[in-house]
């Protein structure tokens, strides 16, 4: 029987998660748990967190549990292929026997890179790019402590890496992979304290970006969904509180569950072309994963609003927005809304045209050093991304069919538009520097 000619996705998947200590207190058991493993060394897979004193301060965690380390400080942003190359290299050099990533996605998606490596005795990583590419289930052990409100990467069994080596770079890939899951995940709200608020800001954009796209995508179900949207509710609450004052317990430890349960839903329901989108604008300008979905998201639900409203205005009534009285469609238009306002609270500029290279920003250096240091697409690379984005493992579980000129169009908006409900602009407009009339239809 072809089910699939009656019912699109009908298989729901059920996710598992790996072990999680969750709280205030829990990374200082990191030690104790490795030793408990049997590990005798391992390597820290990380950005290195620098300035924050917490890789120091892990490590002296581990030695006093018996367990040596070596670390790897090298993972860059949206990690590309040879981080989790070049780690794998450490780990076999070094002869250890565990991994432990420290930070944000890009060091748990690169532990998880060089753990699929050194099970298929080195192996170039870009092969396992797609749904379960590799052919050995066992992992080396991997402790995943997380620092960032967005990830969700230290519970999933997904991870991200950008191809730079072969022909069809720059490209950011996903692969879905299950024995890749975390051994233990660690989530620690002292961790969190000395986040700068801007990546608070990107991180919160991509939990909200996870529930949301897995709430509305059509993989959803009746598991994930409440899941999803309380996911939604927690971030929505409190990103606020935690951009401005990271110090601020209850709400970072609001975050980190909306983190951790978001990941959960999604690894239910999937994404969809937020994340497309923010894939291929990482695979050619290397910019903030968090930072991409925040700018896209307005854009990508005033599109995929009309696939379902009430959807939509479930997001509005999680974001707290009062829909008494309303339809399903003018509650909907209230989540554009309230992305829009809490976006521009938190400081997330309103186009791809504006971003201005970040602390810590990695635009423009290492491989992509001669890539453009600013993202002023002209048409053939709007070209390239949308065609990116319609070939991402996440674009099948969009609720609505996107077409070329869709994504294209999605694009000129996430680039040159203001961030405003019904803010298009024409290639018209914008190649003839008339971004102020997308300004004031904005506002009309
Ligand atoms: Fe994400």
């Amino acid at each position: 029987m072809d089910v699939s000619k009656v019912y699109q996705y009908a298989v729901k998947p059920v996710p598992s998660m790996p072990r999680a200590l969750i709280g205030p207190g829990a990374a200082e058991l990191a030690g104790a748990e490795a030793a408990g493993m049997g590990l005798k060394h391992v390597l820290f897979v990380t950005s290195g967190l620098r300035g924050t004193g917490i890789i120091d301060e892990m490590k002296s965690i581990f030695e006093k549990a018996g367990v040596a380390v070596s670390i790897y400080d090298k993972v860059e942003s949206n990690p590309k292929d040879y981080n989790c190359m070049d780690a794998y290299k450490m780990y076999i050099d070094d002869k250890c026997d565990g991994f432990v990533s420290i930070g944000g996605g890009s060091s748990h998606d690169a532990t998880k890179g060089a753990r699929v490596v050194a099970t298929h005795d080195g192996r170039n990583i870009n092969e396992f790019e797609g749904w379960n590419k590799s052919d050995r289930p066992n992992r080396p052990p991997h402790i995943a402590i997380n620092t960032t409100v967005g990830t969700g990467s230290e519970t999933t069994a997904a991870y991200v890496i950008t191809d730079t080596s072969s022909p069809k770079a720059p490209f950011k890939w996903v692969a879905v992979d299950f024995p890749s899951m975390a051994t233990l995940a660690i989530n620690d709200p002292a961790l969190f304290t000395t986040l700068p608020p801007e990546y608070i800001a990107f991180t919160g954009f991509d939990t909200i970006a996870h529930a949301s796209e897995c709430y509305t995508s059509n993989l959803d179900h009746p598991l994930a969904n409440p899941i999803a949207l309380q996911a939604v509710k927690l971030a929505s609450e409190n990103l606020r509180e935690a951009y401005a004052n990271p110090k601020n317990y209850d709400a970072m430890m609001n975050m980190i569950w909306a983190e951790y349960t978001a990941a959960y839903a999604f690894m239910s329901g999937f994404l969809g072309i937020i994340h497309s989108l923010s894939h291929a604008v990482c695979a050619y300008y290397d910019i903030h994963h968090g930072l991409n979905n925040a700018i896209g998201i307005a854009r990508v639900w005033e599109f995929n609003l009309p696939s379902s409203p009430r959807k939509f205005a479930d997001l509005a009534r999680a974001m707290g927005e009062d829909t008494t009285g309303l339809s399903n469609v003018q509650a909907a238009d209230k989540a554009i809304d309230a992305a829009i306002r809490l976006a521009r609270d938190v400081r997330i500029p309103e186009n791809f045209s504006s971003v201005k290279p970040y602390p810590k920003s990695r635009i423009g250096t290492g491989w992509y050093s001669n890539r453009p240091k600013e993202i002023r697409s002209d048409e053939p690379e709007i070209e390239k991304l949308a065609l990116h984005l319609l070939n991402d493992v996440c674009t099948p579980f969009n609720p609505r069919i996107v077409t070329m000129e869709d994504a294209r169009q999605i694009l000129r908006d996430c680039i040159y538009a203001p961030m405003g409900r019904n803010a298009h602009v024409t290639t018209h407009e914008r190649v003839n520097g008339k971004r102020e009339a997308a300004a004031a239809k904005a506002t009309r």
